[in-house]
């Protein structure tokens, strides 16, 4: 069943309208510097996450695995993650646990070199739901070695739970199965939502854990919308349409996540152009992460998920350029205008 929901998953993010219905990065300005003393073509992207070094604060945020078609998706990403030295996200690995014929649909970017690689596990799998056991620490171990993870995102996705009607949408005891899970493992974890993002109260209780977040804000795919798809009566197609723009855009979920002085931050959701990438970073993220526009490039070869990145890449140095930043620590000083509406 989970195979089957994760291949129609990326059908209809290739084939339907599965975005949120504002790119909130476009209500923020960087500041142009019409003399920026830098040269362009001396720009440094290199960053470090978690202490590894990236040539660019770039995640190929997690998008699949599960499905026969998955394996040449994760291949084509995690080759071009290794290529061009950025980090690499894993889509959610309960089918790889569960089905142990699917596992080389993750286990495949094994095989590249790349700086750092995120294993992802969702939270309503830790706690008990009606129909489910809770995965054990020794499963959660699994999923790190079955790609060799640095960090395990553990996602939220309670949105896209109340839209499905067989959804896990027990919430009780996540935070308490997040904190077994940090004692019990060595790696570091990264809580991630999927597109609804973070509030300020919720980055104080990720500060209090001590662990990193990937924002998963808000402005681009909505899950929502996904399951809005897949829904198979009149009262889930309602919700999904009802809740397809819910959340806390991405901008501001960073805000939230850089004033409760959590360290590790991503920004993901929406980051359409390197410019966009630049704004998150300018905001106090410290990577940003890519999902939807690497999805049909994974499906063609690896040249086009590079081809892709290659873009986003040059677009982030000329913004770099244009507010006069000749690195990323500079970039992340610089004066970020955002408009009201985003302030909450
Ligand atoms: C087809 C598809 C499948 C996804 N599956 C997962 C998943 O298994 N686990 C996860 O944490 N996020 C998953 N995501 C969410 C992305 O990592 C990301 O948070 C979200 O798509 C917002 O980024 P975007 O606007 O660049 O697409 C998925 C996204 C897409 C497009």
């Amino acid at each position: 069943m989970i195979e089957k929901r994760k291949n129609e998953h990326v059908k209809i993010c290739l084939e339907k309208n599965v975005q949120a219905s504002k790119n909130y990065w476009e209500n923020i300005y960087l500041i142009h510097n019409a003399l920026p003393e830098i040269d362009k073509n001396g720009i440094n992207l290199s960053t470090k996450f978690f202490g590894k070094k990236l040539n660019a604060p770039i995640i190929i945020a997690g998008i699949t695995g599960g499905f026969q078609g998955a394996k040449k998706i994760n291949r084509n990403l995690a080759e071009a993650a290794s290529m061009l030295g950025i980090g690499f996200g894993i889509g959610s690995q309960r089918a790889g646990i569960e089905n142990k014929s699917l596992e080389e649909t993750y286990s495949v970017v094994k095989k590249y070199d790349i700086p750092f690689v995120i294993g992802n596990i969702g939270a309503p799998q830790l706690v008990k739901q009606r129909k489910k056991k809770p995965l054990s620490i020794k499963e959660i171990k699994e999923t790190i070695d079955m790609i060799d993870a640095d960090c395990l995102a553990v996602h939220l996705n309670f949105l896209q739970e109340i839209v499905q009607s067989d959804g896990e949408v027990n919430a009780k005891g996540c935070i308490n199965a997040v904190e077994k899970i940090k004692k019990s493992i060595k790696k570091p974890i990264i809580l991630k939502e999927t597109g609804s993002g973070i509030s300020f109260e919720i980055a104080r209780k990720i500060k209090k854990m001590n662990i990193g977040v990937d924002v998963g804000g808000l402005g681009g795919t909505s899950f929502a919308a996904v399951e809005y798809y897949r829904a198979k009566n009149e009262m889930q197609r309602r919700i999904g349409k009802t809740f397809w723009d819910w959340g806390i855009p991405t901008p501001t979920s960073v805000l939230n996540c850089k004033k409760a002085g959590i360290k590790n931050i991503v920004a993901t959701g929406g980051i359409r152009t390197g410019l966009d990438g630049a704004k998150a970073l300018a905001l106090g993220a410290d990577c940003f992460g890519i999902a939807y526009p690497l999805l049909k490039p994974a499906m063609k070869n690896t040249k086009a998920v590079i081809d892709e990145l290659k873009i986003f890449i040059e677009e982030l140095k000329c913004a770099m350029f244009l507010v006069g930043a000749k690195n990323i620590m500079e970039l992340k000083e610089k004066t970020v205008i955002l408009d009201s509406s985003l302030e909450w």
